[in-house]
């Protein structure tokens, strides 16, 4: 009798150890995330960086899991992107966080990410939406460009209504503007030069456009662009408008060396160098992405993705797989 209950007992247990499953018999207990930056001397990347390397430990500390960041630099390079992806695969990461060099051709990264099982979450250089669209597990963090030039657009527009004189400095009813681009293709500079322009059309400002380059995101370039404008344009320009705050750094570093102060600059995300400048009264607003929620929703959706879990509600993902980071409009204080 005696026997048969133990027999019957062993019978239970080894019943119940089947059904329990592989994961939660053995809960993952760490992460690996591997990362791979476009560039690693962009200002704007970097500030994202530090983000994406304290929400993980946030992450680490909150949910007892620990979590390894891998992360490496493609210098400009798909090649050299692509040829990461692939160490970070065999190094055994659970998901990869990429920000697409060429983000026409995000192929080669799909393909092993899908070969391997591995997920990925691209941001901040989004690739096309074929791409996004050959696999379940793939995932686009950024700002939403439309909206970052429409904020742009208002916020130049808000201060011309505001206070014309500061905007149309020399009073002739028109504020006359150059532009600075971009890298080409890249969606954050198409799409924010159209609807930064939209929309002061929209909002009835008379603006008039000077001329305009791209200086590829960058301080340097921009500053040799600005240079060779004020001695072509004296005497016309009013307004520099930019895509992003590094390159309209590099507008006022020409405008101080030309000892041109009037001259209003405004950029877009909120670098912090961007926001020192405009401490300083020398950057006079910029439309700013929350660098805090960039770096948790990357983190948090990774390491959902590496668990198994579903993606946290606290992002909400746009078509299954976008999510749009928030933004605001930061003008400098014009009293202080
Ligand atoms: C943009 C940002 C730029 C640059 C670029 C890199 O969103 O405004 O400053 O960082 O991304 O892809």
């Amino acid at each position: 009798m005696k026997r048969t209950v133990l027999a019957l007992l062993a019978a239970v247990c080894a019943f119940l150890t089947a059904c329990q499953g592989p994961g939660e018999e053995e809960e993952k207990k760490s992460i690996r995330i591997g990362i791979s930056l476009y560039r690693g001397d962009d200002t704007f990347i970097n500030n994202i960086r530090n983000e994406l390397e304290k929400k993980a430990k946030e992450y680490e500390q909150e949910h007892g899991i620990k979590v390894t960041l891998d992360i490496q630099e493609a210098k400009g390079s798909q090649s050299t992107q692509n040829n990461q992806v692939e160490r970070l695969i065999s190094l055994g990461c659970d998901v990869l966080c990429i920000n697409q060099v060429d983000r026409m051709d995000a192929s080669v990264v799909i393909d092993k990410a899908m070969t391997a099982g591995i997920p990925v979450v691209f941001f901040n250089r989004q690739p096309v939406e074929e791409d996004m669209n050959r696999w379940d597990r793939l995932y686009y963090i950024g700002v939403d460009a439309k909206e970052t030039g429409m904020l742009q657009g208002k916020l130049i527009a808000d201060l011309y209504r505001e206070q014309p004189a500061m905007m149309d400095i020399n009073g002739d009813g028109v504020v006359s503007y150059v532009l600075l681009e971009g890298e080409t293709n890249h969606q954050d500079a198409m799409v924010r030069t159209e609807w930064s322009i939209q929309t002061l059309k929209n909002e009835g400002v008379p603006i008039e456009r000077i001329t305009g380059g791209i200086a590829n995101w960058e301080r340097s370039q921009a500053s040799a662009l600005m240079e060779q404008w004020i001695s072509t344009y004296p005497d016309s320009i009013e307004l520099v408008v930019s895509n992003n705050d590094d390159m309209a750094l590099g507008a006022i570093d020409a405008l101080e060396r030309a000892g041109m102060r009037d001259v209003n600059v405004v950029g877009i995300d909120g670098t912090n160098p961007g926001l020192e400048a405009m401490e300083s009264g020398k950057l006079l607003g910029t439309v700013s992405s929350n660098k805090e929620i960039y770096g948790s929703a990357v983190i948090e959706l990774a390491a959902s993705c590496a668990l198994g879990e579903q993606p946290p509600e606290k992002y909400p993902l746009t078509d299954g797989r976008y999510y749009w980071i928030p933004q605001e409009m930061l003008i400098q204080d014009l009293d202080g």
